[in-house]
C-alpha cells in the first residue's frame, strides 16, 4: 500500500450469492466488527436486486457499495440490461468490469470492457477493472505480456484525469475460488507491472495515483502479507466477503503501515 498517493480499497464481490432479505443482518454484523478508525475505503459489490437493500443498510456508515457489471448500452430496447445511469441513480460508487467470470461465461471482450469503463466514468462511477492470466498463460510465461494487453485495451481512449479515478484489480484466474492464492511476490510483480503499463500509457503521476487491488482467494489469513506489498493497494474479495468476520479482518489488515 502507498497511502500517500492513492486510496486503499477493500471491495467485496458477492458474485451471485445472498438474498436481498439477508443484506441488513450482514451489514449490521459487518458494521459492528469493522475497525473504529478508517484505514481504507470499504465497499460491497452486490447483485443488482440487492443494491437498494445494501444502500439502506449502510446508511450513515463508511461502507460504500457498487455493482458487478453494467450494460454496454446507454438506454433503450435491451431486455434484461442495466445501464450506468441506473447504477448512479441508486448511488453506486463502484462497478466491477471485465471480471474473468464474465469474460469466460458471457464472452465479454476487451473492447466491451473498454466501452463499459467509458460508460461508468461518464456517470461518475469508479470502474474496478479486472485483469488476470490463466494458468496456461502463467505456465507459458505469458503473464506480463497478457496483462499489458488487457490494461491497454481497458484504458484505451480514457483521459488521464479519468484514469486516476479507475481501479485495476489483478485477479489471476487460477487463484479465483480455488483456495490457491498467488504468493505476495507473484502478486506484487504483476501489480507493479500494471503500474508500469499505466506509466507508459500516461505518466508517472497518473500511474502512482491508480489503486491496484489483488483478488483471488484472499482471506483473513493471507491478507496481511499481500497488503504489505508496495503496489498492492487493497483487495477484491470473493468468498471471504460473504462472511462478515473474515471480511472485517481483511479490512483491519489495511491498518498496517
Ligand atoms: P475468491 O476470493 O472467492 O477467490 O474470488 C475472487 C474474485 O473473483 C473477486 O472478484
Amino acid at each position: 500500500m502507498n497511502r500517500k498517493y492513492r486510496k486503499t480499497i477493500i471491495a467485496g464481490n458477492w458474485k451471485m450469492n445472498k438474498l436481498p432479505s439477508e443484506a441488513r443482518s450482514f451489514v449490521d454484523e459487518l458494521r459492528s466488527l469493522l475497525p473504529k478508525t478508517k484505514t481504507c475505503d470499504t465497499a460491497l459489490c452486490v447483485p443488482y436486486p440487492i443494491i437498494p437493500n445494501v444502500a439502506r443498510a449502510i446508511k450513515d456508515s463508511r461502507i460504500s457499495f457498487g455493482a458487478q457489471d453494467v450494460s454496454l448500452h446507454d438506454s433503450g430496447a435491451y431486455t434484461g440490461e442495466v445501464n450506468a445511469a441506473m447504477l448512479t441513480d441508486l448511488g453506486c460508487r463502484y462497478c466491477i468490469v471485465g471480471h474473468s467470470e464474465r469474460r469466460q461465461y458471457h464472452g465479454e471482450t476487451d473492447s466491451e470492457v473498454n466501452t463499459k469503463v467509458h460508460n461508468l466514468l461518464n456517470v461518475g462511477i469508479i470502474p474496478i477493472i479486472c485483469v488476470g492470466e490463466s494458468l496456461e498463460q502463467r505456465e507459458k510465461e505469458l503473464t506480463l505480456e497478457y496483462i499489458d494487453y488487457q490494461v491497454k485495451a481497458a484504458l484505451a481512449g480514457v483521459e488521464p484525469k479519468e484514469v486516476k479515478r479507475c481501479v485495476i484489480a489483478y485477479e489471476p484466474i487460477w487463484a479465483i475460488g480455488t483456495g490457491k492464492t498467488a504468493t505476495a511476490e507473484q502478486a506484487e510483480e504483476v501489480c507493479c507491472a500494471i503500474r508500469a503499463v499505466i506509466r507508459g500509457m500516461f505518466d508517472a503521476r497518473v500511474a502512482r495515483s491508480v489503486s491496484i487491488l489483488y483478488g483471488g482467494s484472499m482471506n483473513a489469513k493471507n491478507c496481511d502479507e499481500l497488503l504489505a506489498q508496495p503496489d498492492i493497494d487493497g483487495g477484491l474479495i470473493g468468498g471471504a466477503s460473504l462472511k462478515a468476520p473474515d471480511f472485517a479482518r481483511i479490512v483491519a489488515g489495511t491498518a498496517q503501515e
